[in-house]
């Protein structure tokens, strides 16, 4: 059984209807949570997730809207009076992008991916990912200081680190992320609330669904570990955001299966 480190907490997940969302509110209720707020956009997939788990209650919400974010937070408010702990998993990636890195490298042209890409392209993966990172550590500080604490934990990306080609929009809103939660750590900590960040390699979710099979196998391949398990990114965000963890602060975990740090 495992062991329950998180008995009698309330937490609020984003991007809980699939991959690592999903997996860390499952996760969340087998170490003892009280209430997980299940937050998604895509309010069928959030409602399959959480009529499998006890303690969990669907929550819609676009992460890239602040005023939704802002009535998410306040329900939990007058619901729970509190949040513990708050996992932001919600992201997006973009398909057509993946779809021009494969085809280059199908056919051996040159990648062009900077001089096509759109502004509705660009905005919708700031707006998501780095708009909707600010919106959900603004609402948790707000709430979390007036509670007297808690933990926090965001995912960015290991593509922040290692920039893969053809993928501008993305890697800049993951170590957008990165400096984000590293900056609120520091502002945060005096009020008892830690932030966190873990940064994803390849890992076997929706996500990578999306990615051509081509790309997916080339970035499988090499000495690395692969593609991760959505529990295993469970695992390391849940460290992070429990007592286990109390000493670290503003930490970006690099969870890659060594993908570029193994030669
Ligand atoms: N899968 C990977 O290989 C990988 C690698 C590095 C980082 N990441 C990051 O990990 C996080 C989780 O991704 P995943 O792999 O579990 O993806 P996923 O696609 O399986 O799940 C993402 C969830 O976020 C939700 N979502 C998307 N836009 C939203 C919005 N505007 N508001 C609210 N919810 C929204 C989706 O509906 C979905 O349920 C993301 O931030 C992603 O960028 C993923």
């Amino acid at each position: 059984m495992a062991e329950k480190d998180f008995e009698g907490a309330v937490a609020f997940v984003t991007g809980a209807g699939s991959g690592m969302g999903a997996a860390v509110c499952r996760a969340l209720a087998a170490r003892g949570a009280e209430k997980v707020y299940a937050v998604d956009v895509n309010t069928d997939a959030v409602t399959k997730v959480t009529a499998e788990i006890d303690c969990a209650q669907p929550l819609a919400m676009d992460v890239s809207n602040a005023d939704q974010v802002r009535e998410a937070f306040e329900r939990v408010a007058a619901d729970s009076g509190r949040v513990d702990v708050v996992v932001h998993a919600a992201g997006v990636d973009d398909p057509v992008s993946k779809q021009w890195i494969y085809e280059a490298r199908e056919s051996g042209e040159k990648l062009d991916v900077l001089s096509r890409l759109t502004d509705d392209a660009w905005r919708r993966v700031m707006s998501i990912n780095l708009d909707g990172t600010f919106y959900v550590l603004r609402e948790a500080a707000r709430l979390m200081r007036k509670g007297g604490g808690g933990s926090i934990v965001t995912v960015g990306s290991s593509s922040a680190l290692d920039t893969l080609s053809g993928y501008p929009h993305y890697a800049a809103s993951k170590a957008g992320v990165h400096a984000m939660s590293q900056a609120a750590a520091k502002e945060l900590l005096p009020f008892g609330i830690r932030v966190n960040t873990v940064a994803p390699g390849p890992v076997d979710t929706g996500m990578a669904a999306r990615t051509p099979a081509h790309l997916r196998e080339a970035m499988a391949a090499g000495p690395a570990r692969g593609y991760a398990t959505a529990d295993e990114l469970a695992d390391n965000i849940l460290y992070l955001a429990s007592p286990a963890a109390a000493n670290v602060v503003g930490a970006i975990l690099l969870s890659n299966g060594g993908q570029f740090t193994v030669p």
